[in-house]
């Protein structure tokens, strides 16, 4: 079998697990389970990790070799663009962009190649014997993935290459003809894969079909047409009511726009009903999906709303917590099968981890201080955020309030940024309370957060009631729109 070589290119052998690759996980953040609770008998905790995803990979193994249904990647295409994202600030519709990721590659394509051959080879690794991959990727770099993808799935687990085509945005070349469609690689690890005949992935008619429709008196669609030898007919042809089953070119999903109520500013991401026709071919119900290239949580909402088990991954602290916020909202966001009604539902729980353990000696990104700014990293161990509250007892009952968020380094941050704030809380983007904080895990008990449609965040908590007196440790962690997170407790005696 032909397969493809570049510089540098280390056969998959050097990519079996060795133990001295696995590290510990910490865990920053834990979601208590929800209202109904189908999944927490078995003990599962959804995951959002923090991080570099090969890393991730290897030290997930030992848990989920062979666990996990679906894959499904939407990496850099190697196209040499920088990406953006959206970072709002406070109540009054103020916002700035910044480079979510760039994808250059200084070693250019080989270095590229090597990149997600690693991971790929890894991700079979994680595979059920019936699970499937789907690699999201364009013109770019998807002829090159496709090869790789026959080096490590073998071609007889090629099963689709999707093209799921978009309108393109007005281009002005006229050198070339416009590029308006994704690439979409499927493959599944064995011949015996899960691959569900659902009704809710099947494609709408087109227009044309959709006017020629009639109604039996049964109340069957049928339309007149259909053809013999080369002639035309008019006969009558029934069609299956909720539409066609899908071919490989999906030209019925449109891009996402910033007036819907999925969009989360995230500059590469992807619609919901891509993922939802993804993810209900290839799972069943409890199935656990992944995701190590998650970007604003798309995967994970979608796997969330339909009652998959969810991995999600990413390098970049900001997206980690955009999908975090997706998922805690996620009651409000669309119902994945009944697009025009809320999903209204309260997550499942999940967890926030991370390979490297968070401290607050962080550096803040070079990106939101004044141009030229030498002086990194910003925080030292006497030179912290602060956060003043007010804690209001009334015998077991206890309330929380913001009173100020201070940052030690708030002359140094740029004018763009500075200029739109206008009181300390259009700084913090996120708080949340652990009334009980043991053990260094944070439960997120209350929490408040701005999301991109509601922008209000609530500086006063509802009131707790503690069971039983005793000594507490009340914590509260707070996320800034820096995605600097600090966190103070407070000892209370109740
Ligand atoms: C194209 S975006 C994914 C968009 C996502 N499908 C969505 O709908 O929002 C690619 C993501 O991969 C992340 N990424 C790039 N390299 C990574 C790496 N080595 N490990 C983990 N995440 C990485 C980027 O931070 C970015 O969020």
């Amino acid at each position: 079998m032909a397969n493809l070589d570049w510089e540098g290119k280390k056969v998959s052998e050097k990519n079996k697990l060795g133990l001295e690759n696995i590290k510990p996980f910490h865990t920053l953040d834990v979601y208590p389970s929800s209202d109904y609770g189908h999944l927490e008998k078995d003990l599962w905790y959804n995951l959002l990790i923090w991080g570099e995803n090969e890393a991730i990979l290897n030290s997930i193994m030992p848990k989920f070799e062979k666990q996990v249904s679906l894959i499904y990647i939407d990496p850099p295409f190697a196209t040499g663009g920088d990406f953006n994202f959206k970072i709002q600030i406070g109540e009054h519709g103020k916002s700035i962009d910044k480079v979510a990721y760039k994808d250059k590659w200084e070693k250019g394509l080989d270095s590229y190649l090597e990149f997600l051959y690693n991971r790929l080879v890894k991700m079979r690794q994680l595979l059920k014997p019936n699970g499937s991959i789907y690699v999201h990727l364009d013109w770019h770099i998807s002829h090159y993935i496709k090869l790789i993808l026959d080096e490590i799935f073998g071609i007889d687990n090629f099963r689709n290459e999707i093209i799921w085509a978009y309108p393109a945005a007005s281009v002005k070349t006229r050198r070339f003809f416009i590029r308006s469609y994704d690439t979409i690689l499927f493959y599944s690890n064995s011949d015996d894969y899960i691959f569900n005949d659902d009704p809710n992935i099947y494609m709408e008619y087109s227009n044309r079909v959709k006017n020629a429709l009639k109604k039996d008196e049964e109340g069957i669609f049928y339309y007149r047409g259909g053809s013999h030898n080369g002639k035309k007919l008019s006969r009558k042809v029934y069609v299956q009511q909720e539409g066609i089953f899908p071919r490989d070119v999906w030209n019925d999903i449109p891009y996402i726009r910033a007036n819907t109520k999925e969009y989360q500013g995230f500059s590469t991401q992807k619609p919901e009903r891509l993922l939802r026709r993804i993810i209900l071919a290839s799972t069943n119900e409890n199935d656990i999906i992944a995701d190590f290239f998650c970007g604003s949580g798309t995967t994970l909402a979608v796997a969330e709303k339909l009652r998959r088990r969810w991995i999600g991954t990413d390098i970049n602290k900001h997206t980690i917590h955009m999908s975090r916020k997706r998922i805690l909202n996620i009651g409000e966001s669309n119902n994945i099968l009944k697009w025009k009604e809320n999903y209204n539902r309260k997550p499942h729980s999940f967890r926030v981890l991370s390979l490297s353990k968070e401290d607050n000696t962080e550096f803040i990104s070079k990106d939101f201080l004044k141009k030229g700014i030498q002086i990194e990293p910003v925080y030292t161990s006497q030179n912290l955020p602060e956060l003043r509250i007010d804690l209001q007892q009334n015998n077991k009952t206890v309330i929380v309030e913001l009173l100020d968020y201070n940052l030690p380094y708030q002359k140094l941050i740029s004018r763009e940024i500075r200029d739109k704030i206008i009181s300390f809380s259009d700084f913090i983007d996120y708080w949340a309370i652990d009334y009980d904080f043991e053990d260094n895990l944070f439960n997120n008990m209350w929490f408040s957060f701005r999301s991109g449609k509601k922008r209000e965040l609530k500086l006063k908590s509802t009131p707790y009631n503690y069971e039983q007196n005793g000594l507490y440790n009340l914590s509260i962690k707070l996320i800034d729109i820096f995605g600097t997170v600090t966190q103070n407790s407070y000892t209370i005696n109740i």
